[in-house]
């Protein structure tokens, strides 16, 4: 990975945030095979670098070391006490301002000196702001959106309205939530096209419809207009999404559907495996982003095929990033294996449902328990 954060004191701040920021800005600034070391340490080990590298007895907030070895850009060194003091003087977070600071020294890294005078000093504050804009636009930290079919599949064991996905996807978008994501299949198994309508009308924060490329879902997204539509593969076997879509060899059709979508006024999305000419055509296709497919490394049995299914997407992700296309990955995430893909910077959405709502099941039925028993015995929750 190009920007490693080493954090040497106890991190009262997102290490996540400062990775996610420092892989973006070497992205914006071409560099993304370079590599960049960020440390964080306290006042007394700064002051130590200081004195013997730089000759200043003294703390301070950043220091940048250009490095010569090829491949790697430097080291950028922050005292995470003075940003915390700074953080407490600005009226701002700590994090915002190890995110100032990390530009300031990046920026020194490109070469840029506000010590060399007025002009100097002037450039180098312009360029600062740039990357600082840029972040703030790009944002920094994926969007999180959770898929409620399961929510759904619970209610049509029973087929009667409970619990319903539309009063989960109110829950899930009050907890924070960027985003609903539902699956209308074919054989309805568990989203229902009521359920489709009124989700739309609820939803105050995106709407993601994922649905097979047939004519009757092309129509439907149309009628509804979801903020986006994921293009996934659809068996009527199969218990959940198997494999992505096969975009190489659908190309031509898949091409349509994106072209018939886009008619409605509708960004497409396709789910695809992390695999160079699934990208590539993804890309042929003028769909606006890809969902790569996490389950085979969601799915590996031991480290080094986890290692390597990390890999790939880290790689397909920076690719699809290259051909213009928006990341976003999803499929077997969970509570183990989700926060080392979330440090790869270029996905900017995670779609997660399994997980999430069998965790909610877990974590609810204790509740749940107490008050059926006060019911049935009078006893208080
Ligand atoms: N993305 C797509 C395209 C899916 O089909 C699914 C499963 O419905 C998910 C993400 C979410 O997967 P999971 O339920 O395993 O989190």
């Amino acid at each position: 990975m190009p920007a490693v954060i080493m954090p040497q004191v106890k991190a009262p701040f997102s290490c996540l945030k400062l990775h996610r920021s420092a892989e973006r800005l070497l992205r914006y600034c071409g560099l993304s095979q370079q590599e960049l070391n960020v440390l964080i340490v306290n006042d007394t080990q700064i002051t130590e670098i200081n004195t013997r590298w730089l000759n200043r007895p003294r703390p301070t907030n950043v220091i940048s070391f250009p490095q010569e070895s090829p491949g790697l850009m430097g080291d950028i060194v922050i005292s995470a006490d003075t940003a915390r003091r700074e953080a407490a003087e600005a009226g701002i977070t700590i994090e915002c301002r190890l995110i100032e600071l990390l530009v300031h020294g990046f920026v020194h890294l490109l070469g840029e000196d506000h010590e060399l005078g007025n002009e100097a000093a002037r450039r180098m504050a312009a360029r600062e702001q740039e990357l600082i804009s840029y972040l703030l636009m790009e944002g920094i930290m994926a969007d999180l959106c959770i898929n409620v079919d399961h929510i759904a599949t619970i209610r049509q064991a029973r087929g009667g309205n409970e619990p319903d996905p539309v009063v989960a996807a109110g829950i899930v978008e009050l907890a924070g939530a960027d985003g609903i994501v539902i699956h209308l299949r074919e054989d309805r198994r568990h989203i229902q096209d009521r359920d489709v309508r009124i989700i739309r009308e609820v939803v105050k924060t995106r709407l993601t419809l994922e649905m097979a490329a047939t004519d009757e879902m092309i129509g439907i997204a149309g009628e509804i207009q979801p903020d986006i539509v994921t293009l996934v593969p659809e068996k009527r076997q199969e218990l959940t999404t198997e494999g992505g879509l096969d975009v190489v060899g659908l190309e031509e059709s898949v091409t349509d559907a994106v072209s018939r979508l886009h008619k409605h006024g509708i960004p497409v999305s396709l789910f695809v495996d992390p695999e160079d000419a699934q990208i590539e055509a993804a890309a042929r296709t003028g769909a606006e982003c890809i969902e790569i497919h996490t389950g085979r490394y969601a799915d590996a049995e031991d480290r080094e095929t986890e290692d390597r299914e990390f890999e790939a997407i880290s790689q397909m992700a920076s690719k699809a990033v290259d051909l213009g296309l928006r990341v976003h990955a999803g499929h077997g995430l969970n509570y183990r294996n989700t926060a080392r893909v979330a440090a790869i910077s270029e996905i900017s959405e995670f779609s997660i449902g399994h997980a999430v709502i069998a965790r909610a099941a877990i974590t609810g039925l204790d509740q749940a328990v107490r008050e059926m028993l006060k019911l049935v015995k009078g006893m208080e929750a």
